[in-house]
């Protein structure tokens, strides 16, 4: 089977984000079918409509890198019960100009993290109301609701509990198995 590019967008720009740490331990259960990358989206100006004819290059290097990609997962905090600034910020750039979005017809999966019990639902569901919008089939099952962050992972990152690891292990096969069905790439 072919190893799929795989653009991964963390909603959180922390340090010790457990959102990142989850984006880096799913890389590693992925692998070799999933070549899962985090583009970094920190240094993103914030997306302005007038800025278009003449974009800043971190906004063209996110373009390009979206576009080059096979699909793209998004592993997100929730703030405020929806999706950070920093990722919605992502997503407009990504969309524009006008006709020329980069994420059409991306397959996408989500995966939210959250210390809290209900695993950053609000996030993830609102995010999905982007992806409709913006063409990207979103893998719909297994939903990933990922709670308790606080206690996933070991000093180096590790994830520390089997049931979670055999979880996220179907889940990156599935992801998988539609990114084959939805990329055109076998
Ligand atoms: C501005 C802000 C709003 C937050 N709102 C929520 C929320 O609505 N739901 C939730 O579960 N956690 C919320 N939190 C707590 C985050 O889940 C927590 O900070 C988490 O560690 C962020 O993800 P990270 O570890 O990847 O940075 C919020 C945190 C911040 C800073």
């Amino acid at each position: 089977m072919a190893s799929y590019d795989v653009a991964a967008l963390v909603g959180s720009l922390r340090k010790d984000s457990f959102n990142r740490k989850m984006a880096l331990a799913l890389a590693k259960l992925a692998a070799p079918a999933l070549a899962l990358e985090i583009v970094e989206i920190g240094d993103q100006p914030l997306y302005n409509q007038d800025a278009d004819a003449n974009p800043p290059p971190p906004w063209v290097r996110l373009r390009n890198r979206i576009k080059a990609a096979d699909a793209v997962l998004f592993v997100t905090p929730e703030y405020n019960r929806s999706v950070p600034g920093v990722l919605k910020n992502a997503i407009d750039i990504g969309s524009r100009p006008y006709g020329q979005s980069a994420w059409n017809k991306k397959p996408a999966a989500i995966v939210s993290v959250s210390p809290g019990a209900i695993g950053a639902f609000g996030a993830n569901h609102h995010l999905r109301q982007s992806l409709v919008f913006l063409n990207m089939p979103a893998m719909q099952q297994p939903e990933a609701y990922i709670g308790g962050a606080a206690s996933l992972f070991d000093g180096d990152g590790n994830l520390t509990n089997d049931s979670t690891r055999q979880f996220l292990d179907g889940f990156v096969k599935a992801f998988t198995a539609w990114i084959a069905a939805n990329s055109g790439k076998a």
